[in-house]
C-alpha cells in the first residue's frame, strides 16, 4: 500500500476514522464574478451544443440568487473578480484545494489544471488566498493533473480527503497531496465521462450521511462509500445528470443548497433530516458545473 493512500476495502479497514484529527471547516464562501463566464469549447460532455449560447444578464441574476442564498444562511461572501478570456474561472471549486494545518494556519494547494484554458485561472487565486495570510504548498511538476475541490472534498469534520481521479485528476496527485498534508486519501475512481469530478456524483453532507451518483464508481470505490457513510443517499439518474443534484452544498450539517427540480431527492433529504434550499443554476449547467462549482469555503 502506498503510504496515506486508501484504494480498497481491505486497506480502509486499517483506518480508524474516530482517531483521525478534527478539523475546523470553513464558515466564508468566496465566489468568482460571473462576467466573462463563456461556453467557447467542449471540456465535458455537458458542455456539447451549447457553445455561444450563455445568456450572461441571466447567468449572473443566478450567480446573484446564489450568492443571496448563502447569505441567508448566515455565511459572508467573498468575491474575486472574474477575468476576461478566463471563461470556466466562475467555477471556484477548481483552482485550489484549501486545508487548515495542525499549526492552525490555513493553506491552499493550487490545481494542475488539465486543461490549458484553465490554467491562467489559477494564479489570481493564488494570489487572493497568498494576500489572505494562507500558505501556499505546491505539488511537484510530477505530480500530474488535479483539480482543486472537483475532485478532492474534505470529509466533514476531519481530516481525511476523498480523492476522485479519471477524468481530470491523475491518481499520482493524491500519493504527493497525501505526503504533502500528511493527511490519508481514499481514492474514488470515476468511470463515466459526464461525471468528470467527483463534485458531480457526490456530496458529503455531514460526517455520517452523503448524496451518491452510484453508477458514476467502480464496485470498490461505491463499496469504500458505503463503509464510511452509514447512510448514502442514492441520487437517481436524470436528477445526477441534467439536474446535477450531487453538485450540492451543506452548510452547518443541515441545510442543503442545489439546482432547483430534483424531486427525487429533495425528498430523500428531507426524509433524512436535512432542510432544503433550491436555487437555479441553468446558465453554469451548460457548462457542466451548479452550486458546488461555483464556489470555495475559505477560513
Ligand atoms: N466547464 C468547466 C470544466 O469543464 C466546469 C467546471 C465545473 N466545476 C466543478 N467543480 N465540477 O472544467
Amino acid at each position: 500500500m502506498r503510504p496515506f493512500v486508501i484504494q480498497s476495502r481491505a486497506e480502509l479497514a486499517g483506518l480508524d476514522l474516530a482517531a483521525l484529527p478534527a478539523r475546523a471547516e470553513p464558515q466564508r464562501v468566496l465566489m468568482c464574478t460571473p462576467e466573462h463566464f463563456d461556453v467557447v469549447d467542449v471540456k465535458n460532455p455537458h458542455m456539447a451544443g451549447h457553445i455561444g449560447h450563455i445568456d450572461r444578464p441571466r447567468a449572473a441574476a443566478q450567480w446573484r440568487e446564489l450568492a443571496a442564498t448563502f447569505r441567508r444562511l448566515g455565511h459572508e461572501v467573498a468575491t474575486i473578480a472574474g477575468q476576461p478570456g478566463l471563461e470556466d474561472m466562475v467555477f471556484a471549486a477548481n483552482q485550489v484545494l484549501p486545508g487548515i494545518g495542525g499549526d492552525g494556519r490555513p493553506y491552499v494547494v493550487p490545481s494542475h489544471m488539465r486543461h490549458e484554458r484553465r490554467r491562467g485561472e489559477v494564479p489570481h487565486y493564488r494570489a487572493w488566498f497568498a494576500a489572505q495570510g494562507y500558505a501556499i504548498r505546491e505539488l511537484s511538476a510530477d505530480a500530474g493533473f488535479f483539480e482543486g475541490q472537483g475532485d478532492a472534498i474534505w470529509h466533514p469534520g476531519r481530516q481525511l480527503l476523498w480523492g476522485g481521479h479519471g477524468p481530470r485528476t491523475s491518481p499520482r496527485a493524491y500519493d504527493e497531496l497525501a505526503a504533502l498534508l500528511r493527511v490519508p486519501v481514499i481514492e474514488l475512481r470515476l468511470v463515466q465521462p459526464g461525471y468528470y469530478h467527483l463534485d458531480t456524483c457526490f456530496c458529503a453532507l455531514s460526517p455520517a450521511a452523503a448524496l451518491v451518483y452510484p453508477a458514476a464508481f467502480d464496485g470498490e470505490s461505491l463499496a469504500m462509500l458505503r463503509a464510511v457513510f452509514p447512510l448514502v443517499i442514492e441520487v437517481p439518474e436524470g436528477e445526477a445528470s441534467h439536474g446535477f443534484a450531487c453538485n450540492a452544498l451543506c452548510l452547518d450539517g443541515r441545510t442543503v443548497v442545489l439546482q432547483r427540480g430534483a424531486v427525487r431527492t429533495v425528498a430523500a433529504l428531507r426524509a433524512a433530516g436535512f432542510e432544503v434550499a433550491e436555487v437555479e443554476t441553468g446558465e453554469f449547467l451548460k457548462s457542466g458545473g451548479s452550486v458546488f462549482c461555483l464556489k470555495v469555503m475559505v477560513y
